[in-house]
């Protein structure tokens, strides 16, 4: 089947889910972000690649780490880089998303980076682009409902090989509120392209969507058995704005069950390490403790976050 985010010659134009994406496309991409890691050191000059490009950064819903890495992302690959505040935008006045696409591409735009609460909808920008824009333009999905955070996958694969090597000899546990995480689903698809033997998922039923091992994942509903002998540990916050009625008795009983704590940490293997997408729930989803602690490394999931922003970037842009 057609994957509508490659162009005729299998590689990338547009940056939407990694689901349907080849081993070689993905390490291509870490590979290259490895390359901008020093880039992303504060010293370093700024690289050319994408000179005289325009990004426009489209967040329809709220981002801390995602929207500023992109735009340090681009500022370092030399683009011009155009923050579009979604707030006083003509969106506001009832414009549609498409009609807001064809006027920000009249104003010469190269990349569309779009976050947006409907999973879908940077699709839909790809489809309208490819049909009226023409291949120079490219769209970036920096998280879409509870579809895909594809950049987010990305860079926690970069997280967990910058760490462990080696994909192929790993047991990794994704904990939480699976339901309404596209984080969760990214991941998993990262994983299991880069071959991850065991993938577990940790969580309430209630917190799991219905025939999630048909992903390839081990299912548990309890962290003593699920956390036993992992690698990493892979925590998600609990996305209350998507949630349609009581789903858990209390933030207090969450955090008693799936909450990471000292203790429960214990279980994985001493080596394991920690990892947090942010933003992140002290005391709901994860104990300071655990965040702040030697195993965690959630800030550098998110310094990773500007090389492979930057390596996205600049493989969609041809370089
Ligand atoms: N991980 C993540 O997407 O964080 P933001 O919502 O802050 O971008």
């Amino acid at each position: 089947m057609h994957n509508p985010q490659l162009n005729k010659h299998g590689e990338l134009q547009h940056l939407l889910s990694l689901d349907g994406l080849n081993a070689s496309i993905v390490r291509h991409i870490l590979d290259t972000a490895q390359r901008f890691v020093g880039v992303s050191d504060r010293d370093v000059k700024k690289v050319p690649l994408l000179r005289g490009k325009s990004v426009f950064n489209l967040f329809f819903e709220n981002s801390t780490r995602t929207r500023t890495t992109f735009e340090i992302a681009a500022t370092r690959l030399s683009a011009d880089v155009i923050n579009l505040n979604i707030g006083v935008s003509s969106t506001s006045k009832g414009e549609s998303l498409l009609d807001t696409i064809d006027n920000l591409a009249a104003m010469h735009a190269d990349m569309f980076v779009v976050r947006h609460a409907q999973s879908g909808a940077p699709y839909l920008i790809a489809k309208h682009v490819d049909r009226l824009h023409g291949p120079e333009v490219h769209v970036i999905n920096a998280g879409d409902g509870r579809h895909a955070h594809p950049t987010q996958g990305l860079l926690d694969a970069y997280t967990i090989r910058h760490y462990k090597r080696d994909f192929t000899n790993l047991t990794v546990a994704i904990v939480g509120d699976i339901l309404h995480s596209r984080v969760a689903r990214s991941d998993i698809h990262a994983l299991q392209i880069l071959g991850v033997p065991e993938i577990r998922v940790i969580g309430p039923r209630t917190l799991l969507p219905g025939g999630i091992e048909q992903m390839g994942v081990r299912v548990f509903h309890e962290m003593s058995a699920g956390l036993k002998g992992v690698d990493v540990i892979m925590m998600l916050r609990l996305q209350n704005e998507r949630m349609k009625g009581a789903l858990l008795p209390s933030a207090q009983e969450f955090f008693r069950s799936y909450g990471l704590t000292p203790e429960k940490l214990a279980l994985a293997k001493p080596d394991a390490i920690v990892m947090h997408p942010g933003p992140m729930n002290r005391g709901i989803e994860i104990d300071s403790a655990v965040a702040d602690g030697q195993q965690s490394v959630i800030l550098p999931q998110v310094t990773f976050g500007i090389a492979i922003r930057m390596a996205v970037m600049s493989i969609l842009a041809g370089n």
